[in-house]
């Protein structure tokens, strides 16, 4: 029977062939500089899996070969090992508690305001905080303070990277948009482009998350929907990292999904458990 890809009956490499897998993590590296060593192993076979099924291959090995004939297949493949599925104003809850719990303090810092987006994605976290900190100055009658606010986003996928200079979406991203918002700093689409003024204090830089440091100074970091899929150690460090680089007084907001771990779990100061908002003590 000739079936397509999709629904080979084959069996997905989900644990076993630990010397191909290792194999085939340190050709990534070598060919893209990807570092797959410091990803959870099981989110790397189910993401390796979700191609090898894609593309018909029933081993590591056979996949590697592929990789070399196609080497357009590593596009979709890094693609799929970063997931970098994301929206504005994700998960509403955080935005309202990052509105009401971390705003208020940060305009009362003075100065320029510095926050960074980590694994910004298509830049829509990004982008949501510019706007958020823009509503939130014109509410108050301190429009100019949104000028003193720079927001950096950083990914390590340069595709999403040049998506989110371009600033221009389809519908999907903002479905979770409340309408005022989309009205006030969208143009009509789709495509959906931002309003120059929301763009214009925004900038995007690639880094890796765990090879690089994080630049010091900031007073707000995002870090939402990344570190699921890094090694603990490696959490560890990142969290720590983050509490270096932020001045005193300075906020983390993690959301939902994930758990601050290590030393800095008795570092920082809890401000919102359910949202994960922390602070750096004064
Ligand atoms: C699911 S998106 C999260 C986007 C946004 N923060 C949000 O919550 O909607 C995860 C992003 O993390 C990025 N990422 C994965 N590993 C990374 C690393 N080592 N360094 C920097 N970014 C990384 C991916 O490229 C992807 O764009």
């Amino acid at each position: 029977m000739n079936l397509p890809p999709p629904y080979l009956p084959f069996t997905l490499p989900l644990e076993g062939d630990e010397e191909e897998l290792e194999r085939l993590k340190l050709k990534i590296e070598r060919d893209r500089g990807f570092n797959c060593s410091f990803y959870k192993d099981k989110c790397l076979r189910r993401r390796i899996a979700v191609r090898m099924r894609a593309r018909g291959q029933r081993s590591f090995a056979d996949y590697a070969s592929l990789l070399d004939r196609e080497p357009a297949e590593y596009d979709h493949l890094l693609d799929t090992l970063t997931i970098n599925v994301t929206k504005f104003f994700r998960n509403i809850e955080t935005w309202h508690a990052v509105e009401q719990q971390v705003l208020p303090p940060l305009f009362a810092t003075p100065g320029p305001l510095k926050v960074w987006s980590a694994g910004s994605a298509s830049g829509e976290e990004a982008y949501t905080v510019s706007i958020l900190m823009r509503e939130w100055a014109e509410k108050h009658h301190r429009r100019g303070d949104a000028d003193r606010v720079r927001v950096v986003g950083t990914d390590i996928d340069r595709k999403s990277l040049e998506n989110a200079a371009r600033g221009s979406y389809p519908d999907l991203s903002l479905t979770e948009t409340p309408p005022h918002i989309r009205q006030r700093w969208f143009s009509p689409g789709p495509p959906y482009c931002i309003r120059p003024e929301a763009q214009k204090n925004v900038s995007f830089v690639r880094r890796d998350l765990i090879s690089e440091r994080a630049e010091g100074g900031q007073n707000l970091i995002f870090c939402r929907n990344v570190v699921i899929y890094f090694d603990r150690e490696i959490q560890e460090r990142l969290f720590k990292d983050f509490y270096d680089a932020l001045v005193p007084g300075g906020f983390l907001v993690m959301g939902k999904v994930e758990t601050l771990v290590g030393v800095a779990r008795t570092l920082f100061r809890s401000v919102n458990n359910r949202e994960r908002i922390f602070q750096k003590p004064a």
